[in-house]
């Protein structure tokens, strides 16, 4: 299991390639949509080129491929700190503007190692935690740190209690109509996974918090209820008892946004992970294209919003499966 690649087992002494795939590693672990990890690497020499995997995208919760080259982008974020931490340079370039699968190439080159990183660390400790947050406030020198992990892009922090009830309704909104499309039920039922489950990817019970019984039904639920009511009730609460709402939003709306909105909001969940805080998500109003305007509109922005979260106190839970490398290595 990759979480638990230790890193006193990087290959010093071996070959370019050894060392390059060790890096992948710490590329899988990152968060995607419905856990599809829809990524491919393939080493050439010095480079690590990296593809999105169309075959794991989900058409009808992410039509236009937004979430799918976000969560590649997670992905590079990884890579290039796990790069500088095991003593990499690096030359990125994107490869968005063209069709086909490749999304960016590293070329890495030997360089100071930086032992100090106070990201790579959390690359381990790092997970979407669906639990109830705290009514605790979140310090301002915490929310600082957040802030400063986003350069290019806007992220805003919503703590008041008129704002946040805005959004829970529109998270509400979103899920009766995302669930009650027979269609968007059948692919969101093909990704939990039970309890037991040896599966690498895909959402397993316990990160639900769905006891080890019940989550052996969970794929023949959402296919054959409208869960929507339940689920729309649940997460209006649980948006509305947030300390805090983050929607991250970005000037341009295409394939290499995306994919930097995916770097940069990979930082944005190590730093949380760093200040003991959780993260877990509420995208819905930004899939559904009427919604998505809806919230530009109540935030009062001209950028797009491309992820939206809770972000508060929680324990930590159980890790996610991740694929083998060979699984993901071309
Ligand atoms: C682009 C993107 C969209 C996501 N959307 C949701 C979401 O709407 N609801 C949710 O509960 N989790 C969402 N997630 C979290 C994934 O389900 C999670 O990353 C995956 O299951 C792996 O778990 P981990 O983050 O704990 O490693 C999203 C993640 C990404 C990167």
């Amino acid at each position: 299991m990759n979480w638990y690649v230790k890193e006193k087992d990087f290959p010093e002494k071996d070959s370019m390639e050894d060392k390059l795939k060790f890096l992948i590693n710490y590329a899988v672990l990152a968060p995607s949509s419905h856990n599809t990890q829809p990524w491919k690497f393939s080493i050439k020499g010095n480079n690590i080129e990296i593809y999105v995997d169309f075959t794991r995208q989900l058409h009808e919760v992410d039509p236009e491929k937004r979430e799918l080259y976000i969560s590649v982008g997670c992905a590079i974020s990884n890579l290039l700190l796990a790069a500088e931490h095991f003593g990499f340079g690096y030359k990125l370039k994107y490869f968005t503007g063209e069709e086909g699968e490749l999304v960016a190439i590293i070329e890495l080159y030997p360089d100071k190692r930086e032992t100090d990183l106070e990201l790579f660390s959390q690359i381990f400790l790092r997970q979407t935690n669906r639990g109830e947050y705290e009514p605790k406030e979140i310090e301002g020198e915490k929310l600082q740190k957040l802030k400063a992990c986003v350069d290019d892009l806007r992220l805003d922090l919503i703590t008041d209690q008129k704002t946040k009830s805005e959004i829970a309704k529109l998270i509400s909104l979103a899920h009766k109509i995302q669930l009650s499309n027979k269609a968007f039920r059948k692919e969101l039922a093909s990704w939990p996974r039970h309890n037991w489950s040896k599966a690498g990817d895909g959402m397993a019970g316990y990160a639900f918090s769905i006891p080890s019984i019940m989550s052996l039904f969970g794929s023949f639920f959402i296919r054959t209820f409208d869960i929507s009511k339940s689920q729309a009730k649940k997460d209006e609460e649980l948006a509305n008892k947030a300390p805090i709402i983050g929607i991250l939003s970005s000037t341009e709306d295409g394939k290499l946004s995306w994919v930097k909105v995916g770097v940069t909001f990979e930082k944005v969940m190590l730093m949380a992970t760093k200040l003991n805080l959780s993260i877990a998500f509420f995208n819905q109003p930004i899939e559904v294209p009427e919604l998505r305007k809806e919230l530009r509109t109540l935030l009062g922005i001209a950028e797009f919003p491309q992820l939206m979260f809770r972000i508060g106190y929680t324990k930590p839970t159980k890790y996610t499966p991740r694929r083998r490398l060979e699984e993901v290595i071309v």
